[in-house]
């Protein structure tokens, strides 16, 4: 592993999607005083580093900002008038620098409200798909993965050095530098390759899936969820197709499809209109509430705080109806914890639209002690 060079750069790239930008900028404020934002487009930003700043032998040991869905070190951008001087120059610009694998990707163009269902990946965008296949055809040494090494679909091992080609426009390409900390990481662009099957009653199913791979959650087929704002069904289905059983709780009326599956049942009741016993059996909660976060926190608070429940781990889409509200984040991360959930993380997920997915976990699990009844 290279230390970090006279070279290394004092930027950092992130991408986001469009319209989290300057939730991004108000983030890294917050967590990294310091740091100014520099060269900006919709959905891809750069930070210029304070002085002080010592950059990580790691690259990719950057923090993990929620409004990114990528990120790692900036070497800069170049402009091109054809596919081959464009690539002939990045290769130029990344120079020495090792590699296991090159990511390429187009920054967000459109607000994810605006994206249609069956939108190619940002790594499978037609001029991403162009970029790639000119960076293979002059790739001047070749990885030991070999040509694999600039496959999307195929996952970069933990700490894997990978070069990113973000395409900014078809004439401006970007380089970036990360090394695989993160489950996300290790897919271009943050971006886990995920398709709507046929048979998804909702676009939830996709939210769903993205959050099971990026909390790797110790999961198995046969756990038990349940599931506040389960209709129409696409999350509950994500869960069904993985073997899990799930209680859906929705006063409106789930798909049929869902409904008749055998390992789903459904409680047409508001979230605060259920008893708490018939969560005595289950392990994993998902709320997909479309209510502020307060409204989430304290359904779910009361019950993974009863005594009789017993909850490994919670999914919460938190739904944003201002950026701004990005803000209480710190406030409902301490509140989250309170619960006994001692890993979390946070992310605004590729699928995810004006929300942000907590995915927090009690590591070991420990039930509560029953009150045990006296017998006289
Ligand atoms: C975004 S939709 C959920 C989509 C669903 N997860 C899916 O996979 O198709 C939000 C749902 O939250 C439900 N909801 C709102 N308030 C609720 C509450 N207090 N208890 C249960 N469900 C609620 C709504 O009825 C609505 O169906």
């Amino acid at each position: 592993m290279s230390q970090p060079g006279p070279n290394t750069p004092r930027f950092l790239f992130a991408t986001c999607h469009v319209g989290a930008e300057q939730a991004l900028i108000n983030e890294w404020a917050r967590i990294h005083p310091g740091w100014k934002p520099a060269f900006r487009r919709p959905g891809f930003l750069t930070f210029k580093a304070p002085e002080d700043w010592r950059p990580s032998a790691f690259p990719g040991a950057i923090f993990c900002p929620v409004f990114a869905l990528s990120i790692g070190l900036s070497y800069g951008g170049v402009e091109g008038e054809s596919l081959e001087e464009l690539a002939q120059k990045w290769w130029a610009l990344a120079g020495d620098l090792p590699f296991h694998r090159v990511h390429v990707w187009q920054r967000e163009t459109k607000p994810p409200e605006l994206r249609p269902d069956d939108a190619p990946l940002p790594s499978q965008t037609l001029l991403a798909q162009t970029a790639r296949e000119t960076l293979q055809r002059t790739c001047p040494r070749l990885p030991s993965a070999g040509q694999a090494a600039f496959d999307p679909e195929r996952p970069a091992a933990f700490g894997d050095l990978v070069l990113n080609c973000i395409v900014i426009e078809e004439n401006h390409w970007w380089l970036g530098y990360h090394s695989v900390m993160e489950s996300h990481s290790r897919y271009p662009g943050g971006v886990f390759p995920i398709y709507l099957p046929e048979h998804a009653v909702s676009r939830a199913w996709l939210k769903m899936e993205e959050a099971l791979q990026w909390s790797e959650f110790p999961i198995r087929a046969g756990s038990r969820w349940a599931e506040l704002g389960s209709a129409p069904g696409g999350a509950s289905q994500a869960l069904l197709d993985r073997g899990m059983y799930v209680l859906g709780i929705d006063p409106a009326e789930m798909h049929p499809a869902v409904l008749q599956h055998p390992r789903f049942t459904h409680l047409r009741r508001r979230s605060t209109q259920t008893p708490r016993r018939v969560f005595r059996n289950i392990r994993w909660l998902l709320s997909d509430m479309n209510v502020p976060p307060n409204y989430t926190l304290t359904a779910v608070e009361s019950i993974v705080t009863h005594p009789i429940v017993n909850i490994r781990g919670v999914i919460l889409m938190l739904k944003l109806s201002k950026w701004s509200q990005a803000d209480r984040l710190p406030f409902w991360l301490t509140r989250i914890q309170s619960w006994g959930y001692n890993e979390y993380r946070v992310r605004q997920l590729y699928h995810n639209r004006q929300e942000i997915c907590v995915a927090a976990l009690q590591r070991p699990f420990r039930r509560k002690r029953q009150v045990q009844r006296r017998r006289f």
